[in-house]
């Protein structure tokens, strides 16, 4: 089956990219690449990718905003929850923290303050890095976090810095695997098909086309045995089609096996394995930011929108356990943060607030927003751990009046 997308009027990088597209998928053996491939050149081509424009991508001015656009509180809670980590780990000298995908570096600035100022003993053990893809990201991230750099507090780490078995602190990320290029799969008469894009033939000038065909990798049919999905007793309608991150696990197994003993504390939206990939949901969960509209076009505004997809949380759970991680926590942002203390801070803000009446009550719509069920308070965290364990009093669950 085939599919056609017109996108819209093109700026001069959406044509660069579109141009090199064109040309990199004509020389490919079929003449097309799997959905994953067009992803990851759109979002992560080095000059023309949606993470390599020099404009804002993430905040009020660009797509979408994050946790930490809200306000320090975000950062804070977490730096509460690094601290109590390294209290678990028995205070070591020294406790590595890595930020996968950090953005602009809001979280490493404000982690960093707090620590110094509120928990000056953990600041001496403490390490901060960085991995960061983007090269956009990394500039604007060695401008701003630049005095924590000098000061010998924060340095950048690539991929092959992860060294096997060498790490004591805590590997964390927010909303950085949503951001990895997805397979989409649809289910066609009981079996998978992929969607692969091509040049559109009938009008080369202006867009791609989805082609369907048999998976390009064999763990992507594989993938949902692994998870607990048994396809065949689902009923999928021949409508129905998902996404499957390979990268997603590929980035999970390799931080657990760089870690010897800590962390990972991943915060991003998804589901379980039995959600996700729910006969209902027919058409993934696959979706585009423009401007702060949602939309559901891959082929629109090209290298100017964020593509993104939910995450599979039992997915990622599960590469963990295979590396040798247990799981300590599986829950909601709301309640994490309200088990760190959001729930004091918001009863400070009303009380005891130092702000204008406009500042008190900006920080409470902020801090409500990080717990609301229905927004950042229904992401998920996931806690795993390494010959460590987290203990955190959980709260009831939050009814937003
Ligand atoms: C949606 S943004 C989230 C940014 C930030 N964590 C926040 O909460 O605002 C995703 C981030 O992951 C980064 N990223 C994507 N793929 C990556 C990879 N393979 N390695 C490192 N960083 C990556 C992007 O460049 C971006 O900084």
């Amino acid at each position: 089956m085939i599919d056609f997308f017109y996108s819209e009027p093109m700026n001069t990088l959406s044509q660069d990219l579109y141009h090199f597209l064109v040309h990199y998928i004509g020389d490919r053996p079929d003449q097309r690449i799997t959905f994953a491939e067009y992803m990851d050149w759109v979002l992560y081509h080095p000059q023309f990718g949606y993470y390599n424009n020099p404009t804002d991508s993430i905040g009020m001015e660009g797509d979408f905003f994050t946790s930490p656009h809200l306000g320090t509180d975000f950062a804070e809670l977490l730096a509460d929850c690094f601290w109590q980590m390294w209290q678990q780990l028995d205070r070591p000298d020294s406790f590595d923290l890595i930020e996968l995908g950090a953005g602009q570096g809001l979280i490493a600035q404000d982690v960093l303050n707090y620590v110094n100022h509120r928990y000056p003993s953990f600041f001496t053990a403490l390490n901060y890095h960085i991995l960061e893809q983007s090269q956009s990201f990394l500039k604007r991230q060695r401008n701003y976090l630049y005095p924590w750099q000098t000061a010998g507090k924060l340095s950048w780490l690539t991929w092959d810095d992860l060294q096997p078995n060498s790490l004591v602190g805590c590997l964390f990320s927010n909303e950085f695997f949503d951001a990895l290029p997805v397979h989409r799969l649809c289910w066609h008469q009981g079996q998978w098909q992929e969607i692969y894009v091509t040049v559109n033939a009938v009008h080369p000038d202006s867009a791609f086309q989805e082609i369907r065909d048999r998976p390009s990798d064999p763990r992507l049919a594989e993938y949902f045995d692994w998870v607990g999905i048994d396809v065949h007793r689902q009923n999928y309608s021949d409508r129905y089609c998902t996404e499957v991150n390979l990268k997603a696990l590929a980035s999970m197994e390799r931080i657990a096996q760089s870690l010897k003993r800590g962390f990972i504390l991943t915060l991003d939206y998804g589901y379980p394995a039995s959600q996700y990939y729910h006969p209902q949901r027919e058409q993934g969960t696959l979706q585009c930011y423009y401007h702060h509209r949602r939309h559901d076009d891959p082929y629109a505004y090209l290298g100017e929108q964020d593509i993104t997809a939910h995450v599979d949380m039992t997915a990622l759970e599960r590469t963990g356990q295979e590396a040798g991680l247990e799981t300590c926590l599986l829950t909601q942002q709301g309640l994490f943060l309200m088990a760190l203390g959001l729930g004091d801070r918001l009863s400070q803000n009303n009380q005891h607030s130092q702000g204008s009446v406009m500042e008190t009550l900006q920080r409470r719509e902020s801090l409500h927003q990080l717990i609301n069920p229905l927004g950042l308070g229904g992401f998920y965290v996931l806690v795993q751990g390494k010959e460590a364990k987290l203990d955190l009093p959980m709260p009831d669950p939050i009814q937003m009046v």
